[in-house]
């Protein structure tokens, strides 16, 4: 881990209590919602032991590979090991699974037991993959149109690039936050960004869905 990768993840995560504490000043829950990968994991271990009233805290993902929940690919398994731990373990964590054979069969569970979460979001945090997915909103997917334009919460994803099906939040839910940051790592992904920023399609660079959103972006190389 880099210095400089660390002390971003620490400035988030002194970025993101703070926003969450805001918010608990005046509302009975605040709702904090992480996507996976390997860049916050420095992170979820900074914010996990922040003095915040974690017990009105809820917690889910923006996305999730179709997996079981002790799988090394599973978001789910990310947020326990890594997030829900120290004072954040009294967090209520919401993960994006059901005992469902596949996304498909598994959307309609997922979406009931998300619905109560304390929308819209205090913070939606998203990473970016090098081809400019967020979330799972991948560019070579058949579900990226519906994904980009359905005002459901969930869609089901299969994709060429990704070995796993995935179930995502959709565009219309992820933007139900008062806040939407994106975290993201390494040269590439900043080269990325900026063509996302000079106007390419958004079927092409996904990210691009969350451009026109005050989006706080925490990059190190
Ligand atoms: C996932 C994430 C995904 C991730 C990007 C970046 O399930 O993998 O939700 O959208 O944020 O792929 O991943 P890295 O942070 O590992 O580069």
């Amino acid at each position: 881990m880099s210095e400089a990768r660390q002390a971003l993840a620490e400035q988030l995560a002194e970025a993101v209590y703070q926003a969450l504490a805001d918010d608990l000043s005046h509302q009975k829950r605040a709702l904090l919602v992480v996507s996976g990968g390997s860049t916050p994991v420095p992170f979820f271990k900074a914010l996990a032991q922040k003095p915040l009233e974690w017990a009105r805290v809820d917690i889910t993902l923006a996305d999730e590979r179709w997996v079981d929940e002790q799988s090394s690919d599973s978001n789910a398994k990310l947020v326990r090991d890594n997030l829900l731990q120290g004072p954040a373990a009294a967090a209520t964590f919401v993960p994006l699974t059901s005992d469902a054979g596949t996304p498909e069969e598994g959307v309609a569970a997922v979406a009931e037991a998300t619905a109560g979460l304390a929308w819209p979001a205090s913070v939606v945090i998203l990473g970016m993959g090098g081809d400019g997915h967020t979330a799972s909103l991948f560019p070579d997917s058949q579900e990226l149109g519906l994904a980009l334009s359905t005002d459901e919460p969930l869609v089901a994803v299969r994709t060429p690039s990704q070995p796993q099906p995935r179930i995502t939040f959709s565009a219309d839910r992820l933007h139900q936050a008062k806040r939407h940051i994106l975290h993201i790592t390494g040269d590439d992904k900043r080269a990325v960004l900026a063509n996302a920023m000079s106007g390419d399609d958004v079927r092409t660079l996904p990210i691009r869905a969350f451009l026109s959103c005050p989006l706080a972006i925490y990059w190190a190389p």
